[in-house]
């Protein structure tokens, strides 16, 4: 239950403050910042919830041990809480993943893992909930989505439903299941970056008409998503850091 008066909107990231101090430093534990995974109206409809969507973090050496000094602090706090347990929070914050001012223009959302938190909220409020940002909702949205295993894709029968339930071609969703696909480039496992370049012609066509892309995920996605995007361009005949600019 969240405190009286937080107000958040989709894509916004909600910061957890953990109890106990850093023991590098002495120094009360550092806040960190979750992107926030439900609508404005939360879960339950009353705009009294919050939705994260937390990995444990664990550190397993080479030897197959866990070691507890290496494990990601807030998110085993999270992952351990009990329900009616109090957390300190602080937010919302962020403006840069807010969804577009106009209501008809494509999204385009690329996601590693838990980064598809922002990107459930967005597809919460663009097909699932019944409210006018919905039924005003004109453009298409498009998902791209890596995994390691097909266990993980998290949400996907929230995503069905609204695949089902919305116009054919509306939302549409790649998955790369790294561990269990392969691409058509070198063979190799299939990531994100590879399901943008097997559709560089069909991303830049949308992004000529004013789509909006996001990425959010692992650090480590982007250089390799970039050099994607690069070559893509190259291909098209356009140059990269004009249309990044762009
Ligand atoms: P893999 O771990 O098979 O190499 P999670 O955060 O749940 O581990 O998921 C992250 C997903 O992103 C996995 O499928 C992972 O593949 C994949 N991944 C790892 N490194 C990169 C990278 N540099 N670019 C794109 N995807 C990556």
């Amino acid at each position: 239950k969240l405190p009286e008066g937080f107000h958040y909107v989709e894509g916004q990231s909600l910061s957890v403050i953990p109890p106990g101090v850093d023991p590098k430093n002495g120094r009360k534990n550092k806040p960190r910042l979750y992107s926030i995974a439900s609508t404005r109206y939360g879960d339950l409809l009353d705009g009294n919830t919050i939705s994260l969507c937390v990995r444990r973090a664990e550190f397993i050496e080479p030897d197959g041990t866990k070691d507890p000094a290496k494990q990601g602090v807030c998110s085993n706090f999270l992952c351990d809480v009990k329900a009616g347990d109090e957390v300190d929070v602080a937010g919302p914050v962020g403006k840069t993943m807010l969804l577009p001012e106009d209501p008809n223009k494509d999204i385009i959302m690329i996601a590693t893992g838990t980064g598809i938190a922002p990107f459930r909220g967005f597809l919460h409020r663009l097909f699932m909930e019944n409210t006018l940002a919905k039924h005003m909702f004109g453009g298409n949205a498009w998902l791209v989505l890596g995994v390691p295993v097909s266990g993980g894709l998290l949400y996907k029968e929230e995503f069905e439903c609204m695949q089902r339930t919305s116009s054919p071609g509306k939302l549409k969703i790649d998955y790369a299941i790294s561990r269990e696909m392969t691409n058509t480039i070198d063979g190799g496992k299939l990531y994100v970056q590879h399901v943008i370049a097997q559709n560089g012609k069909e991303l830049f066509d949308r992004l000529d008409a004013g789509a909006h892309v996001y990425f959010c995920g692992l650090k480590g996605m982007m250089p390799p998503i970039l050099e994607t995007l690069e070559e893509v361009a190259k291909s098209q005949g356009c140059v990269w850091n004009e249309k990044l600019s762009e």
